[in-house]
């Protein structure tokens, strides 16, 4: 019998031991940025209702999270399917999910990435790709974390933008 699966976000509360291991398998992602994974990193974004968690007996299988990056920008981050799991369509789906959450009125929501996989479950669930990295979210949010090309004035040297890295924007959200 297959278990089935259930997405979740606040105010559905999810065991404190899974922020636990969910932490640790996102540390070992080497795509998921290494600022915001610790247990209290997770909870918070969660608790803010800006993630969603998907679950199967009592385990999380699958997280995505809106970090706050400044007022009016969600940065979608933090996705990720158990390996097991991958491969069919749940990445899709948690993109999807985002839709719904009731923080995203009044935000931008975008996301940044060189996960080709990422960047298809995207597109898939309605995210569309956006060359302009300095309008409408600045390029201090889009560029800026990076830490290879630090000012916008270096922005044309870049040979990754809309090659290997990505910037995608979400149809939800401010319009
Ligand atoms: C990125 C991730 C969440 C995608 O989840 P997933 O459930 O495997 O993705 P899906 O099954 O929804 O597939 C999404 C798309 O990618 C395609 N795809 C899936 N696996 C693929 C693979 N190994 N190679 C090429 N394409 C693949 C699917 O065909 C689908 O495209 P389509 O709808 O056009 O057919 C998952 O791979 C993951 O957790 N990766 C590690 C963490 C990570 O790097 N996160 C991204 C940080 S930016």
């Amino acid at each position: 019998m297959t278990a089935s699966k259930h997405f979740h976000n606040f105010p559905q509360q999810i065991e404190p031991a899974e922020w636990f291991s969910l932490s640790t398998a996102i540390q070992n992602e080497s795509m998921i940025l290494n600022t915001r994974t610790t247990p209290e990193d997770l909870a918070t974004v969660y608790n803010a209702g800006l993630a969603v968690v998907l679950e199967q007996n009592g385990k999380i299988i699958g997280f995505v999270a809106l970090w706050p990056v400044a007022k009016k920008y969600l940065e979608l981050g933090s996705i990720w399917i158990r390996p097991d799991h991958r491969g069919y369509g749940l990445g899709k789906q948690l993109y999807k999910q985002t839709y719904s959450l009731p923080s995203l009125t009044d935000h931008l929501v975008f996301a940044v990435t060189q996960n080709k996989v990422s960047l298809r479950a995207g597109q898939a669930a309605g995210f569309m790709i956006h060359t302009d990295w300095s309008w409408p979210i600045p390029w201090a949010l889009t560029c800026g974390p990076c830490d290879k090309w630090k000012s916008e004035k270096e922005k044309h040297l870049c040979p990754w933008r809309n090659h290997t890295c990505w910037l995608y924007l979400s149809p939800a959200g401010l319009n």
